[in-house]
């Protein structure tokens, strides 16, 4: 079968919902529980929007229209508002907290809202705008780009940016 980056997308849309799901089940008490299924989520999470950031929404949008523009303006302030507000929220909250349980659903619900956003739109016009081929290739690019040090050093910058912001969060609130 060819491979296609948007299954692959997909894929990892349910599996960040099946954490997100396991994570909203457990008990404030569950302090390791929590912060493993939240480091999880993160690693799941960050190469994937950092790649789409970087490779697949710009080449979406050099050859959208202008309802698929608007669509990757929705889906880029989407990225935004989880990398800059809500993730920073949650790492600001003690994990054993009934806070961290209400920052990291509500992270839940905008991953789930913009996945689908992603499925139901970007995805479907991305399958008109790209062949089978190309779709194929981009793929393989970032299957490679997530094994590079590239990807590790985007995600670890994007870590410790989040992690300046959730200091100055605890601080001043
Ligand atoms: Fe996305
Ligand atoms: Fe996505």
């Amino acid at each position: 079968m060819r491979r296609d980056i948007l299954k692959t997308l997909k894929k990892e849309h349910d599996a960040l919902r099946g954490l997100f799901a396991e994570i909203n089940d457990t008990t404030d008490r569950a302090e390791k529980g929590r912060a493993k299924l939240l480091e999880a989520i993160e690693s799941n999470l960050m190469p994937h929007a950092k790649w789409e950031e970087i490779v697949f929404y710009p080449a979406f949008a050099e050859r959208a229209d202008r309802e698929g523009l608007k669509t990757h303006a929705e889906a880029v302030l989407e990225h935004h508002a989880v990398e800059q507000v809500v993730i920073p929220e949650v790492h600001a909250a003690d994990v054993q907290t009934p806070e961290f349980a209400g920052r990291v659903k509500v992270f839940g619900e905008l991953i789930d809202h913009h996945a689908r956003e992603e499925e139901t739109t970007l995805f479907k016009m991305a399958r008109k705008l790209f062949s089978a081929e190309e779709l194929s290739s981009f793929d393989e690019q970032y299957e490679e780009w997530k094994r590079s040090n590239t990807a590790a050093m985007v995600v670890a910058g994007e870590k410790g940016k989040i992690g300046v912001k959730a200091a100055i969060k605890s601080i001043v609130g």
